[in-house]
Formats: structure tokens, sequence, C-alpha cells
């Protein structure tokens, strides 16, 4: 059965932004979903004066919905502080992507988390308090 993606989803999956990793991050996040074996990974670079996140890269194996997440994951928190980066929902992802196939939400939940994940990171290693991580139903 073939699924029905969006415009953006395909652009995403095709040509996906951010798409690497940085070498001296100031924040690294994983996520797996053990159901269908997919992992994402997020490296941040932020400057510590202002907790902007200054880039963002990713390495995703898996899906092509969990690409195209990640990739307008990566494009919604570059230039913003951590906090509003921690208040990017996976609903907010899907809906920047035009939505996603229903049985397809669950690889935007991968954005979410390896985002917080590596939000988590930076704090730690910066003195901050953590965040704890909510989590999503399937
Ligand atoms: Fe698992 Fe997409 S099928 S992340």
């Amino acid at each position: 059965m073939a699924l029905d993606y969006s415009q953006k989803v395909m652009d995403h999956f095709i040509n996906p932004r951010n798409v690497g990793e940085i070498p001296d991050a100031d924040g690294i996040g994983e996520a797996g979903n053990p159901k269908c074996g997919d992992i994402m990974k997020i490296y941040l670079k932020v400057n510590p004066d202002t907790n902007i996140i200054e880039d963002v890269k990713f390495k995703t194996f898996g899906c092509a919905s969990a690409i195209a997440s990640s990739s307008m994951a990566t494009e919604l928190i570059k230039g913003r502080t951590i906090e509003d980066a921690w208040n990017l929902t996976n609903s907010a992802v899907a809906e920047a992507l035009d939505g996603l196939p229903p049985i397809k939400m669950h690889c935007s939940v991968l954005a979410e988390e390896a985002i917080h994940t590596a939000l988590n990171d930076y704090r730690q290693k910066h003195g901050m308090k953590t965040i704890p991580m909510e989590h999503h139903e399937e």
C-alpha cells in the first residue's frame, strides 16, 4: 500500500536539510523506536551566553517520515533558544510538514525525543537542571 505523503515530506526526504554531525557539539541526543528499529541522532551547537542554538545537524537511520521529520525539526529549532526548542512538539513538526499519515506519526516523535535528549545533554554539561522527558503513547 502506498502512503499518501505531502509535497513537503517528499521534499525534506529527498533533499534533507542539516544532515551530518557536529564534531564539537555542545549537546548530543539519540532516540530510537524499538518497534521499527529506526534511530535518530541530533547534534547541537549552542551559544553559552545566549542559549541560542546556532547550528544543528542530524543523522537518521530510518524511514522517509523519520528523515523528513529530522530535517524539518532541525530547521525549526535553528536560531531558537534552548527553551523554545524544548517546546517543539512532534505534532508541530508533523504540521510543518503538512501532515504525516497516522501510522507515521511516531516518526515525528523520534525528532521531539532526540531533540529533548540533546537539550538535556547540553543542560547537564552546563550545570542546568535537566527537564523530565514526556512519554508518548503510540
Ligand atoms: Fe519508525 Fe518511521 S517507521 S521512525
